[in-house]
């Protein structure tokens, strides 16, 4: 327990698995209130039963249904995790545009859906944290994810408006930037980018996804959860409008 999170409502999206649930474990662990949001019914329904929560269960891709259901949905939320996102390969002259929109409702637009519906209590409150879970795709570019590159380079620019505009509110907004993390999302891309570079899948790993980095290993969730925790807490307080790279030292090229 920590008396800065104790009674605090923090909502981590994509809370069911991966980076999103070790989050929301750490968030409830240090005394945080947490509502696990995520389109996976079972896996928000059992992390909230577990770390004693709150499961909601929704699917940021139906941005119009969500804008509605949000108009509805009591906004005392202290700490906002944008977590939930997915991935699709192609090169942009194969690129589906059903694909290309689908992954701009989930990780870009939602977050400003989610952002516009917990700031008016945030600033009556004077207190507000929003971390944004972005990428070193946030950053810098991959070929064949051309979606989730330009989602992502737009979840930074969002989070540094919101940075500037909310300041003097007491809150605060930052990226964090990952590199590949060891997730269902990465084991997930490992067929797709076989096929996509022309090799073996078990070469993956180590020739495409830490060929950048200096440091060859997967990051795990729990690190990313600690830097969460960090941005979250009450030494974080100066810290806004910043990215955050978690990648091992592939920034540094
Ligand atoms: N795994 C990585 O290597 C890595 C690296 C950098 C950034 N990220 C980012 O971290 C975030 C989490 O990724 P992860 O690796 O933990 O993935 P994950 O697949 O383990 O978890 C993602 C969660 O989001 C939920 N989700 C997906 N689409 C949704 C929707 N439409 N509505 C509601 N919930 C939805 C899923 O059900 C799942 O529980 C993503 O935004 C991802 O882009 C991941």
């Amino acid at each position: 327990m920590d008396s800065f999170f104790e009674g605090k409502h923090a909502v981590v999206t994509g809370g069911a698995s991966g980076i999103g649930l070790a989050a929301a474990e750490a968030l409830a662990e240090a005394g945080a209130r947490v509502t696990v949001a995520d389109r996976d019914d079972d896996g928000a329904r059992r992390v909230a039963e577990r770390i004693g929560g709150e499961a909601w269960v929704v699917d940021f891709s139906d941005t119009e249904a969500l804008e509605r259901e949000l108009a509805e949905r009591p906004s005392d939320v202290d700490i906002l995790v944008n977590n939930a996102g997915v991935q699709r390969m192609n090169p942009v002259h194969e690129y589906k545009a059903e694909d290309w929109r689908l992954l701009h409702r989930i990780m870009l637009e939602a977050p400003f859906l989610l952002s516009k519906w917990v700031l008016p209590g945030m600033y009556e409150r004077g207190f507000g944290r929003l971390i944004h879970m972005s990428s070193v795709h946030g950053l810098q570019a991959s070929p064949y994810k051309s979606a989730y590159v330009a989602a992502k380079h737009g979840l930074e620019g969002l989070s540094k408006t919101i940075a500037l505009e909310a300041g003097e509110h007491g809150v605060t907004s930052n990226c964090i930037g990952p590199a590949f993390v060891e997730t269902p999302l990465v084991r997930g891309q490992v067929r797709d980018q076989a096929r996509l570079n022309s090799m073996r899948e078990e070469d993956v790993v180590s020739q495409i996804m830490l060929a950048e980095a200096s440091i060859k290993r997967l990051v795990q969730p729990e690190e990313v959860a600690s830097l969460v925790m960090w941005l979250a807490g009450k030494d974080a307080g100066m810290v806004t409008g910043s990215s955050f790279p978690m990648d091992g030292g592939w920034g540094a090229r």
